[in-house]
């Protein structure tokens, strides 16, 4: 079968496909056809090397996390799925990637796919999907969000999840977003190149920074006295400095680290089937796949880019 690997750290060109045979799964684990993987921005910061102290120097590394598939077969020890079952889910990307015909994966990881879903929407629900969800628990009736990044993937879920929860929505992107922005319903959008986000007169119960580019310190004044600011970069001085500014501030510093399970698939699958949108603004065969992340670590996304392994 084939599977995308690198055996160094290292831009797009250092990816290529390779030969290998089908991996045998054991009692615990279950065999998936890969039917579609969504690309997450993950993907290629463990591939240029930018996240090291996680990824560590073992090579041949493999790409990707989010993926939908076709159940092959079962260890013995697993209950709850059949061969022939149609799943989704996202692995532990700093273990074995999924751009690759056949993977093995834990029952942990996965949750059927609804029959009403393609298999390329259930690929790009994982990641951002459940960082979304993660960031958007508590009770949002009236409350003002900003969402800072929000046209890719976890801002399209974290705009539809904050509307059905009755938020009032400001989200910001550059110019080419701004349709999708609205589109999933926020109330007030705000191109970044016209408009500094920082300017704003309005303070807000929520922020979602997803650019990297609005730090706490700076979003501390666009928030009310009693608010939370989430980040999606978990870094050492990220969680530090969240660990001791909640300490004394009511201005809340929370760092978020995706943790996926079947509950929060289903939720999200369902919300789907529901009319949550999800926009995939482009899908590749696999063997684009030097093409694809190119493009995507060139352009960044709108929604989610996607591709597809062929039967
Ligand atoms: N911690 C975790 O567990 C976790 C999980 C999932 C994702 N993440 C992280 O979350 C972030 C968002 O991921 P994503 O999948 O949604 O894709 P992404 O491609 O990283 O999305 C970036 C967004 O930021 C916008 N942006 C760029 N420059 C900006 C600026 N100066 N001001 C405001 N917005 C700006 C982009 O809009 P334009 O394209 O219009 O510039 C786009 O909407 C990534 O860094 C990803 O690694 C973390």
């Amino acid at each position: 079968m084939k599977k995308i690997i690198y055996n160094q750290y290292g831009g797009v060109d250092v990816l290529h496909s390779v030969e290998v045979n089908k991996p045998i799964p054991d009692t615990q684990q279950i065999l998936v056809k890969v039917k579609a993987v969504s690309i997450n921005p993950i993907d290629w910061k463990i591939l240029m090397g930018e996240v090291k102290l996680m990824s560590g120097k073992k090579f041949p590394k493999s790409i990707g996390c989010d993926f939908s598939g076709t159940i092959e077969s079962t260890g013995t020890g697993i209950q709850k799925f059949k061969a022939g079952d149609d799943v989704f889910g996202v692995t532990n990307p700093f273990k074995d990637g999924v751009l690759a015909e056949y993977i093995v994966v834990n029952e942990k990881e996965i949750a059927k796919k609804p029959a009403d879903l393609s298999f390329e929407q259930a690929a790009a629900i994982p990641t951002v999907g459940q960082t979304a969800l993660q960031m958007l628990t508590n009770s949002l009736k009236g409350k003002e969000i900003l969402i800072n990044g929000a046209s890719a993937g976890v801002g399209m879920f974290a705009i539809q999840i904050a509307k059905s929860q009755g938020a009032i929505v400001t989200a910001v992107s550059s110019g080419k977003g701004q349709h999708l922005l609205k589109k999933w319903g926020s109330d007030y959008v705000i191109d970044y190149n016209k408009e500094k986000v920082t300017d704003l007169k309005k303070k807000f119960d929520v922020i979602i920074e997803l650019s990297a580019k609005l730090p706490f310190s700076q979003a501390k004044k666009l928030m009310k006295p009693e608010s939370t600011y989430f980040t999606v970069t978990p870094s050492l001085w990220n969680f530090a400095h969240s660990f001791l500014n909640n300490i004394v501030s009511k201005k809340k510093h929370e760092v978020i680290l995706m943790k996926s399970d079947t509950e929060k698939l289903n939720r999200l699958a369902n919300d789907t089937l529901n009319g949550f949108d999800i926009h995939i603004s482009k899908t590749y065969p696999m063997s684009d796949y030097k093409e694809a992340y190119k493009t995507v670590i060139k352009e960044g996304a709108l929604g989610k880019v996607v591709f597809n392994i062929p039967s």
